[in-house]
Parts: structure tokens; sequence; C-alpha cells
């Protein structure tokens, strides 16, 4: 039977936005974490050049591997052979190679809740059992050891997010240690999702790579390299897992694009560019947080990283989806509905992105301030 998945109500929401600006509204898009900038200078200029250049066949580029070795070793101290990277369209798929790969069929995998949206749902697609762990803001909305430790029976697997979506929230270095010494007593498979690595706001997120080197390690270029459209991503796996995945991709996804891959290389070496998003997100993320009890929203963990604020709105509404539409068609600012990423308690959240320029986060702030000052 097919599984029944649930749809991805920001989706609904961004529809919607965009009807209204067809209209000629002014709509602030913050219902989606997706960078405004768009891929570094450099690697726009080398796909130009690619594209006169290259047959632009089934391609799997041995220095961008090799470029990533280099990188986990530069951010993290660990060694990884280049061979362990597979390329993929991006995280998604990377996540559905690290699921069918490793776990059969009504396989238990542990996850934070709330969490991205695609992790229930792409386990529930595969006909795996996703072991929802309620974690409120008492553990930043994270994953605990203790908390993975006291699931009875142990799931076959877990995935861990930090930073995560929908809060920015990173898992301590210590923490992640202590989750990896548990996976490991209770032969529990991790698959990482690190998509939000780069993008932090105090300490860098470490990787679990670090405390477990067998995990699997979910990567992307959407996020922190600002190249959402170009659908490169990657999968790190353990020497032992190799074959196994290789197979896979081999048969559900083939390579990614040559062209993404060509500019993704370049892309590696656009620190000084990338660094300039990540200091306008910084300044985002505190007049945004220094918004928010103007607002009248008190109950949220800061974010770490990423991009969003995971915000209470249980004094307002108990239908995050229709507050989110109010919100939208009342002041033009699009954000995404708690239910996304908590089926239970998401009713009373909302998720703003912050990866917007300066002028739209004021503007969005000013426009929000009355309003929500008139709801409360
Ligand atoms: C936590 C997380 N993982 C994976 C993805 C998918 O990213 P990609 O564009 O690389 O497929 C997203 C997208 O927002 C995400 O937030």
């Amino acid at each position: 039977m097919t599984a029944n998945i649930a749809p991805f109500y920001a989706i609904e929401i961004s529809r919607m936005a965009h009807a209204l600006k067809a209209e000629g509204r002014s709509i602030i898009h913050m219902e989606f974490g997706q960078p405004s900038t768009g891929a570094p200078r450099a690697a726009i200029a080398t796909a130009h050049e690619v594209l006169d250049s290259d047959g632009m066949g089934y391609w799997e580029s041995t220095p961008l591997k090799a470029r990533l070795a280099q990188y986990y070793r530069d951010s993290y101290g660990v060694e990884v052979a280049p061979e362990r990277f597979i390329l993929t369209c991006g995280a998604s798929p990377a996540l559905v190679l690290a699921l069918t790969s490793s776990f059969a069929p009504g396989a238990r995998v542990a996850l934070a809740r709330p969490g991205y949206v695609a992790y229930r749902n792409t386990l529930k697609a595969l006909h795996m059992e996703a072991v929802e762990i309620p974690c409120g803001p008492e553990v930043r909305f994270q994953l605990t050891a203790k908390a993975l430790a006291a699931l009875d029976p142990e799931p076959d697997g877990v995935i861990i997010a930090s930073p995560a979506n929908p809060t920015g929230t990173i898992i301590a270095a210590d923490e992640l240690g202590a989750i990896a010494e548990v996976c490991r007593e209770r032969n529990i498979r991790i698959v990482s999702d690190e998509i939000y690595h780069g993008l932090s706001y105090g300490e860098p997120a470490r990787s679990m790579l670090e405390y477990a080197p067998d995990a699997l390690i979910v990567s992307s270029f959407s996020k922190y390299f600002s190249m959402v459209g170009w659908r490169l991503g990657w999968l790190l796996v353990a020497e032992a897992h190799l074959d196994t995945a290789r197979a896979y991709v081999g048969n559900l996804f083939l390579t990614a694009p040559s062209l993404s891959q060509h500019a993704g290389l370049v892309a590696l070496d656009s620190r000084d560019e990338l660094e300039g998003h990540v200091e306008t997100y910084r300044r985002n993320r505190h007049l945004l947080l220094d918004a928010l009890p103007e607002l009248g929203l008190t109950t949220i963990a800061p974010p770490d990283g990423a991009f969003y604020v995971y915000a209470d709105i249980g004094h307002l509404t108990g239908d995050s989806l229709q507050f989110c539409k109010d919100l939208l068609n009342e002041t033009g600012v699009a954000t995404a509905p708690g239910i996304d990423f908590d089926p239970v308690e998401g009713r009373h959240f909302i998720r703003f992105s912050f990866a917007v320029s300066r002028p739209e986060i004021e503007e969005a702030v000013r426009r929000m301030i009355p309003w929500f000052k008139a709801k409360g």
C-alpha cells in the first residue's frame, strides 16, 4: 500500500504568496530556508565557461571529491578518503540514499520532533517507522543522549540534525559524543544531516564524523554555499558501506549535474564571499531576536546556526497554518507553519526564515509588530 504522507504546508503558503505578488502585493518571503543570494560569483563564471566546453555527460568529479576531503580536514580535522563521497542532487536524495541503503522497510528510525518535514515523510514513503522524540524548549528542541538511551526497544537508526531545521539549534560537542556513545552501545546507525554547517553564530558545529566514524553524513551546497537550484550535495559513507551505497545510487539517481559539480568545486574556494552572507544572517538574526518581544513572542530557543527562528504562538492560535495564511494576507510576510515540523505541538508554532536581505527583514519586522500587537 502507498504510504500516506502529509504535504509540505510551507509550499502552500509560498504558492499563495506568489499569487498575491502577481496581483501587485509587496511580499517578503520568509517561508523557505532559501538564501536570497545567488551562487558565488566565481562559481557562476566557471559555469559559463564550462557550458561551452563540456559535453555534460554522466560524471562524478574526482577533483570535487578530493576538495571535499580537504574541506573535512580543514573544518573538522578528520581524514576522509575522497572515494567515500557520493555526489548527489542535493541533500534530499542523499537522505533517501542513506535511509534506503541502511535500513529495511519496517525499520524504526528515531528523530527529534520538531524536525525537518522530509525526515518523517521520507521514512514513511520508504515504509519505515519514524520514532519521534518530543523535544521542547527545555532541551532547545534537540535530541539528547539521555532520550536516545531511554528508548525501549532501541531503534535501528537515528537522524541527527545540528544545526537543526526548524530551530537552528546546535548539539554541543560533548552531547554529540555522548549520542555517538549511546548509538555504539545500542547498535543504532547514525544518519547526520549537516546541511547547515558553515552557518553558525557562535561556536561552529562539530561533525558527527568526529565522534562516530561510521556515521552516514548528509550535506549539500544549498545553504552555506547559496546554491539551492544547482542541486548538488553529498553523502559521506564509511568504507564498509561504500559498495552498497554505490549500488543504490547507480540505480536510483545516477549522477549529480556536471555543470553544478564544476561550479561546486569553485564555490568551496569562495569563502570570503560566503562569509559575507553569514554576516548578513548574523545581523538579521539579531534584528529578529530583538523584535520578538515586541511581537509578544518569548518562547524560543535562540538559534545557534542555520537561518531560522521557531517561535511559540500558542497564546495567539491553535491553528498555525491559518495563522500563517492570515499573516501573509494581511501583512505580505510569508512564514512556515509549525505543523510542517511537528504534527502534534506544531499547531502552536511558526518558523521565520531570516535568509533574506537586511532591508527585507527590517520591513518584515516593521509590518509584523502592529499586526502581532493587534492579535495579542
Ligand atoms: C535539514 C534539511 N535537510 C535537507 C534539506 C534539503 O536540502 P537540499 O536542497 O540540499 O535537497 C533541507 C532543505 O531545506 C533541510 O532543511
